[in-house]
C-alpha cells in the first residue's frame, strides 16, 4: 500500500491510482538511492578519469561534471526515468482529487468553524509570475491561485506519494525537525508569535503549533488554493494556525511583531530579488531578539562539484527554474544583505525528528553541521539543512 494521509481531507483514490502510487513511491525509492548510487560509481569509475585526463587536472566544478554527465548513458537513462516518475507522481493523485473536489470545499467550510485557526484571502493580491507562470516541478497548474482548493489537494496527496514516508505521519518532519531544533538548542526562547512563509498547505506551520503550543502560529502563501487546504488540514488536525494570501516580499504586517520568522523549501523557489526583498522584510517584521530560520538544500559551497551537481538535477530537469541560482548563493550573505548582523548568523543540520531517538537528536542539535552527499536528500540517512539569524536587541 502507498503512504496514506492522515488528516480528513485526504482523498479517496480508486484501487488503480493506488496501485500506481505504490509503483511510482517504490519507483522513485529505486531511483534516488539504487540508480543514484550507480550514477555516482559510474563518474567515479569512468566519467571522472576520463575528464581528468582530458583537463589535465581534478575536476573542480559542478558544471564541468554535468558537461560529461550529460553525454553518458547511465545518466541519460536516470533523467528519463525520474522525469517520467515525476509526472507519474501527479498523475497518480489527480483522479481521486478530481473526484473529492466538489465534497472538499463542503469539508473546509464545516471544519473551518471547529478549530482555532483562520484563514484570510486577498482577492486583489498580484500573483508572482514564479507562481502564476510556472508548473513548477512539473506539477500540473503548479500552486494555481483559484477559487477551489484543488492546487493545495493536489500538492499534499502528491507529496505524499513523492516522498514515500520520508516526512513523517503528516508529512510535517521538516516542521518538526526545525522547531524542535530550536526548542533544544535555545532552550531559554519562548516564541509568543511565530509566522512560516510560503506555507503552502500549511504543514509546517501547524508543526510549530504542535512544538510552541502556546505560540500564535501564522502562514502565508501567494495561492488562495493552498491556503483554503492548508486551512482545513490544520483545523481537521485540531492546530490553530492563521492562515493568509500574502506576498512574502510585501508583508503586511507591522514591524517587529514576530519572534521566529520560519520558511522550508520556499527560497530555491524565488528570483534571487525576491529572495533579497523577503530576507529585508523578515528582518523588518522580526522583533529585536527574534529568529530567523530556514530550511533549505545545501549550498553549493559546502558540496563537492559531483554532489553539487547531483543536487541541481532539479533546476535543469524538473521546472526549478531559480533552484541553481539561489544554491550557489552564500546564505549568510544573503541575510547580512536583509539587515542581519554577520556575527548572528548560525547554519546547522539535523536528523529528522520523526525518526531519531531525543538523545540522538540532542547530540546532533549540538554538534557542527555535517555535510556529505546524503545531506537534504530523500534517503535513509537523511540530514536536514537549516540556517538562519538573530536580530540584534535594541
Ligand atoms: C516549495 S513551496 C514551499 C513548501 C512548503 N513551505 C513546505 O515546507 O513544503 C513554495 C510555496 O511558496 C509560495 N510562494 C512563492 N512565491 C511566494 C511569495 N513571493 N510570497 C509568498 N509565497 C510565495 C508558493 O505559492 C508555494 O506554495
Amino acid at each position: 500500500m502507498p503512504f496514506e494521509l492522515s488528516h480528513e481531507l485526504k482523498a479517496a483514490h480508486e484501487r488503480d491510482s493506488l496501485a500506481r502510487q505504490d509503483f511510482v513511491s517504490s519507483l522513485r525509492g529505486y531511483i534516488l538511492n539504487d540508480m543514484a548510487a550507480g550514477m555516482k560509481a559510474r563518474f567515479e569509475d569512468e566519467v571522472e578519469p576520463a575528464l581528468v585526463r582530458s583537463l589535465g587536472r581534478a575536476v573542480q566544478s559542478q558544471d564541468e561534471v554535468h558537461a560529461a554527465m550529460r553525454k553518458d548513458t547511465y545518466f541519460k537513462f536516470y533523467s528519463s526515468v525520474r522525469y517520467n516518475a515525476q509526472e507519474m507522481v501527479w498523475r497518480a493523485v489527480i483522479p481521486g482529487v478530481e473526484a473529492a473536489l466538489p465534497d472538499l470545499s463542503r469539508q473546509i467550510d464545516r471544519l473551518s468553524s471547529h478549530g482555532g485557526g483562520s484563514l484570510s484571502l486577498n482577492p486583489d493580491l498580484d500573483i508572482p509570475e514564479n507562481v502564476a507562470g510556472l508548473d513548477v516541478h512539473l506539477m500540473p497548474g503548479g500552486y494555481a491561485n483559484t477559487e477551489t482548493a484543488a492546487a493545495g489537494a493536489v500538492y499534499d496527496n502528491g507529496l505524499a506519494v513523492f516522498s514515500a514516508g520520508f516526512m513523517g505521519p503528516n508529512l510535517d518532519d521538516i516542521g518538526l525537525s526545525m522547531s524542535n531544533y530550536v526548542k533544544r538548542r535555545f532552550p531559554d526562547f519562548h516564541p509568543a508569535r511565530i509566522l512560516d512563509c510560503g506555507c503552502t498547505v500549511g504543514h509546517n506551520a501547524a508543526a510549530w503549533a504542535q512544538t510552541f503550543p502556546d505560540a500564535e502560529v501564522h502562514g502565508i502563501d501567494v495561492s488562495a488554493s493552498v491556503l483554503r487546504y492548508a486551512h482545513g488540514r490544520a483545523q481537521s488536525l485540531g492546530l490553530p494556525v492563521h492562515y493568509h494570501q500574502m506576498d512574502a516580499t510585501d508583508l503586511a504586517f507591522e514591524d517587529a511583531s514576530f519572534d521566529v520568522i520560519f520558511t522550508s523549501m520556499f527560497l530555491h523557489e524565488l528570483s534571487l530579488k525576491d529572495i533579497k526583498a523577503f530576507f529585508v522584510e523578515a528582518h523588518r517584521v522580526l522583533r529585536p531578539g527574534g529568529l530567523l530560520i530556514n530550511m533549505e538544500l545545501p549550498p553549493n559551497q559546502e558540496l563537492e562539484p559531483y554532489d553539487q551537481f547531483y543536487l541541481d538535477w532539479d533546476c535543469y530537469y524538473n521546472k526549478e527554474p531559480f533552484y541553481r541560482a539561489f544554491r550557489d548563493q552564500n546564505p549568510e550573505d544573503l541575510i547580512v544583505a536583509g539587515g542581519f548582523a554577520r556575527s548572528d548568523y548560525f547554519r546547522f543540520t539535523v536528523p529528522q525528528f520523526s525518526f531519531t531517538d531525543e538523545d540522538a537528536f540532542i547530540a546532533a542539535v549540538n554538534a557542527p553541521p555535517s555535510f556529505d552527499g546524503e545531506t537534504g536528500r530523500l534517503s535513509a540517512s537523511l540530514n536536514w539543512f537549516g540556517f538562519g539569524g538573530w536580530k540584534a536587541k535594541i
